[in-house]
């Protein structure tokens, strides 16, 4: 029997305003996926691909306008299954012309009062995130050990001092961070990188999420700290089985963590399936853009030496003038004549290849 999934997304679109070019950024497009519960699903793509931006609108997190304008955000909680934007259609109005979303009329302020109400129930206890930058996502003004207890008395049922100062304790030697009674009573400021990371990994972690996610969790620390914190995630994945979302540049880090993969391209997901399938892509097999992503970045494929980095010709794309055919179309080195029409005047669906494995190309349809 399969495992009901823990979050479903379904047909998210979060856009952006570009007054310059007086047209919407198109950050996130038609997004839908699920994670079932104990999953890991890597989440890939190029820079600017949305990665960042969907998991934010799941958070409820995305500061500019105008946001989340459509979709279902299905997250299971407390045994019940709630839409993360329930009802919130009552305070958008969209125009579409071609199957597109052209204008948007949203009440902004009465959009994100309800999110914060329907937020308020599960964001750091049922959903957490980790950010990319774990220093400025400390506060700079309390201890790294009062950040931890203060998030446990307010998302746990643990709310006496001295119990909660015993979790933090806890959790910090769980992260192995070194000295952590020391460590307990250090602004962020005191500490490197990477004990920032560890620091932020034990306050989202000690409020016990049923939901991680985690946003490019090692970019930016130096190599060895990336290898230990990743070391750490497998650690916790095996432990604990909490269900997450990892957002990483590191292909080995996804293979290491990934049980299914979603690859992101201008805003859309392009390919979806187990890691195994989906990172198996090569120059005849999956989606194109995978194989390019996966033979630019390095990986222990071309570590070894075996295989050259190749960069993906062409520039990543703009989302405010999306063209009618495949997003990938002008960069693709797999267009043949018989699917060269379709590549440049209509958008591939998003079909399945095999069960649970979703590509969206013109050289799998009818195949
Ligand atoms: N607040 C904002 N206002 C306008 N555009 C934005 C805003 N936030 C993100 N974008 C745009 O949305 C697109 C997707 O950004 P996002 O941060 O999700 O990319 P990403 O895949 O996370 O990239 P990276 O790998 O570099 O972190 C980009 O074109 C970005 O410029
Ligand atoms: S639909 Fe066409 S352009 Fe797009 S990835 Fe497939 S072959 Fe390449
Ligand atoms: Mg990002």
């Amino acid at each position: 029997m399969s495992v009901p999934p823990l979050l479903n997304i379904e047909n998210l679109k979060t856009y952006f305003y570009s007054k310059g070019r007086q047209a919407f950024i198109r950050s996130v497009d038609d997004v839908s996926f699920e994670i079932r519960r104990g999953e890991t699903l890597g989440v890939v793509g190029e820079s600017g691909s949305g990665k960042s931006v969907m998991a934010l609108s799941v958070m409820g997190l995305v500061g500019a306008a105008p946001g989340v304008v459509a979709g279902r955000i299905g997250l299971k909680t407390d045994g019940i299954r709630k839409n993360l934007l329930q009802d919130l259609d009552d305070y958008v109005e969209r125009v579409e012309a071609d199957g597109r979303v052209v204008e948007v009329r949203k009440d902004v302020v009465g959009w994100q009062k309800n999110v914060e109400r329907l937020m308020a129930m599960v964001r750091g206890k049922t959903v957490a995130m980790i950010f990319q930058n774990p220093k400025s996502s400390l506060n700079p003004f309390l201890s790294v050990g009062r950040q931890i207890t203060e998030a446990i008395r307010l998302h746990t049922p643990c709310k006496g001092k001295a119990e909660s100062r015993e979790r933090a304790l806890y959790w910090l030697e769980r992260v192995r961070m070194d000295s952590p009674r020391l460590r307990y009573d250090n602004y962020p400021r005191a500490l490197s990188g990477g004990m920032c990371q560890r620091a932020m990994v034990a306050m989202v972690l000690s409020c016990e999420p049923s939901f991680l996610i985690a946003d490019e969790p090692t970019t930016g620390l130096d190599a060895t700290i990336q290898s230990r914190i990743a070391d750490l995630l497998a650690e916790l994945k095996a432990d604990l089985g909490v269900t997450t979302m990892l957002i990483s540049h590191d292909i080995g880090i996804i293979r290491r963590l990934s049980d299914s993969v979603a690859v992101m391209y201008g805003g859309m997901v392009v390919e979806y399936g187990p890691a195994g399938k989906v990172l198996a892509a090569g120059p005849e097999s999956g989606h194109p853009y995978t194989a390019a992503l996966l033979a630019s970045v390095p990986d222990e494929r071309n570590i070894r030496g075996k295989e050259p980095l190749q960069a993906i010709p062409g520039d990543v794309p703009d989302t405010i003038h999306v063209p009618n055919g495949c997003r990938f179309y002008g960069r693709c080195v797999r267009v043949t004549a018989a699917v060269d029409k379709e590549c440049a005047s209509l958008l591939p669906p998003l079909s399945e290849i095999t069960p649970g494995h979703a590509v969206r190309c013109w050289l799998y349809e009818g195949s």
